[in-house]
């Protein structure tokens, strides 16, 4: 103790200073030669915070300054452990109960709460000179930089001049301080003042070095993908950390792509989910972050994501009904699918030896469908599709589509008829062809017009019409007199429309006998 307070008075003593280090009544005081303040990293909580009160690091010599340490969150500790060196090396620690510590003297301080490493240091500067220019201790990007010209005594000055970095920086007859809102990084310098009294003296300031401390680094855009698949997701973060001082500045997010587009606009969450990316979003990314107050802003580099796309391949067409298999004026749909392929795919179906596409239709989809309404007859061939997705079409095999007539009552009636009834117009058919053989009613004319069946020239008006001669084989060279004739005869059955007549041959095929005559 003697010891403790011998080095004390001497320190006092060669310091020039009626300063003390004067703690709360319970301090225990420690001089601790040599002694090196805990490394941070070792301890679980973060640094404690120094705040000034006033908050100005350089006080006329006699002024005290109260320093309190605050803990993470704000957290006010019931003991606070306090490093201070003073300007000739001597160091000495202690222990306070309160976090507030009562400073007369100048020196480097530092403080500990329990369990937390060291604070970052607090220089105190007691003037003994006639003017001081006063900053805060630690002023950060964004913050509004406040300065102090500050005269001994009770004369003000009439007028202040600034000098930042050698120039004059602000003059003024009316406010002594300086604001500096908003400061940037590139406010920090050499600055000090200059005061003029009334009677036009002039006094002239310490230096202070100011240095605006970074909120928060730039930030950086990062991505779970840079060269995602297409149709995969993506989710975009935008990087950076606080300054441990200012751990609960609120902050705020933006992601863009190629500068223009706004991806998200600001808000309150550092990641971006892209549920799905196409080829289209490729592009320049980037990301930026400001305060609430919108103080600091700053942005991301760019960064390239470029969106791979999966070409096409297996195209396959089916159809509905399956297997090709229409029926006559019911609906068919074709369906070209493939099984690998991401992004816009232009789907288009064709016609065997048909030039021109039947249907085309572009969409995001490994499938596509295209609907024939109506299907008839003529619709009857081979089909396939065409799948793209920019990297040229890729065919599908060709499907035979048949077209099977209509099932209606005219072979319901057959099938009710049956066998006996198929026979009955056998019998019919031959009788009537017997008839006609024997010269009755038969018109040996190359063509034949169809005789009226009401007109009762025949007593067979049940008889069917002669429609037609028409040569059966097309390509069979023949000579005069051995023409071959196809004879198509239509049975009408009772209450067949006459619109009947219209339809095309293949209907007929079922409804008709065909036969042939062979004249010699
Ligand atoms: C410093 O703290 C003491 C009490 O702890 C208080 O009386 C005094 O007003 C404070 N000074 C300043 C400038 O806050
Ligand atoms: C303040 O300065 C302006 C010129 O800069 C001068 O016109 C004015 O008279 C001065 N006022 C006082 C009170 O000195
Ligand atoms: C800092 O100064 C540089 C060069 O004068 C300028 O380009 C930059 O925008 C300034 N930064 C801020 C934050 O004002
Ligand atoms: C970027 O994100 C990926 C995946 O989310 C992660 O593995 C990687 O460490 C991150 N990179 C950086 C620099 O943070
Ligand atoms: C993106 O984030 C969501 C939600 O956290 C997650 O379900 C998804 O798997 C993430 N995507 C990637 C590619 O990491
Ligand atoms: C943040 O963005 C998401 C998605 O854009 C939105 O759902 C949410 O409401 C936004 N939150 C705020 C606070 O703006
Ligand atoms: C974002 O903002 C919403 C609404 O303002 C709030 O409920 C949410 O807690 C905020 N999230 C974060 C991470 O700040």
């Amino acid at each position: 103790m003697l010891l403790w307070a011998a080095l004390l008075i001497l320190d006092g003593w060669l310091a020039g200073s009626r300063g003390k280090l004067a703690g709360s009544s319970m301090s225990v005081l420690m001089l601790t030669f040599g002694l090196s303040v805990p490394v941070s990293g070792q301890f679980a909580l973060p640094k404690p915070v120094i705040s000034l009160h006033p908050p100005w690091t350089t006080v006329f010599l006699g002024e005290t300054v109260n320093l309190t340490c605050k803990g993470f969150h704000s957290y006010k500790p019931e003991k606070t452990k306090w490093y201070h060196a003073n300007y000739r090396g001597e160091k000495e620690e202690r222990e306070i109960s309160g976090n507030t510590l009562k400073v007369h003297e100048p020196g480097k301080f530092r403080c500990q709460v329990r369990g937390s490493p060291p604070s970052d240091p607090v220089h105190l500067y007691f003037s003994e000179g006639l003017l001081i220019l006063q900053a805060p201790h630690s002023v950060f990007e964004g913050d509004t930089l406040f300065l102090r010209c500050q005269k001994q005594g009770k004369k003000k000055l009439s007028a202040v001049k600034y000098i930042w970095n050698g120039n004059t920086l602000y003059k003024s007859n009316k406010s002594l301080d300086l604001s500096i809102p908003r400061a940037s990084l590139n406010n920090s310098g050499h600055y000090r003042c200059i005061g003029f009294t009334d009677k036009n003296h002039v006094l002239e300031s310490n230096t202070k070095i100011i240095k605006i401390q970074e909120l928060f680094p730039r930030p950086k855009l990062n991505a779970t993908a840079f060269q995602p698949m297409e149709g995969s997701s993506v989710n975009l973060t935008c990087e950076t950390h606080l300054h441990p001082e200012r751990l609960d500045t609120p902050l705020h997010f933006t992601f863009f792509r190629d500068k223009g587009v706004i991806l998200s606009g600001w808000n309150n969450s550092s990641e971006l989910q892209i549920p799905i990316i196409w080829k289209e979003d490729s592009g320049l990314y980037g990301c930026g972050i400001e305060t609430v107050t919108h103080s600091v802003r700053k942005h991301s580099l760019l960064l390239e994501i470029s969106v791979q796309r999966i070409p096409v391949s297996q195209v396959s067409m089916e159809t509905q009904p399956p297997g090709g298999q229409a029926v006559e004026g019911e609906t068919l749909v074709l369906v070209c699918s493939v099984a690998e392929g991401t992004g816009y795919t232009t789907f288009s179906w064709h016609r065997e030896n048909m030039k021109e596409s039947l249907g085309r239709k572009t969409e995001r989809s490994q499938r596509a469908e295209l609907e024939i309404p109506a299907i008839r007859e003529s619709h009857a061939g081979g089909y396939y599709c065409t799948a793209d997705n920019s990297y040229g079409p890729v065919h599908s095999e060709v499907v035979t589509i048949t077209v099977r007539e209509i099932p209606s009552n005219r072979s319901n009636l057959m099938g009710l008829g049956a066998a006996g009834g198929l026979f009955s117009i056998l019998l019919l058919l031959f009788f009537c062809w017997s008839w006609r053989k024997s010269g009755n009613n038969f018109q040996e004319e190359e063509t034949r017009s169809p005789p009226n069946p009401a007109s009762g020239e025949s007593p067979w008006s049940i008889c069917p019409a002669q429609v037609q001669l028409q040569p059966l084989y097309v390509n069979v060279q023949y000579q005069e007199g051995e023409l071959v004739y196809s004879e198509i005869q239509t049975i009408w059955l009772r209450g067949e429309e006459e619109a009947r007549a219209s339809r095309t041959s293949l209907e007929q095929k079922r409804t008709s006998i065909v036969y042939s005559e062979v004249k010699i």
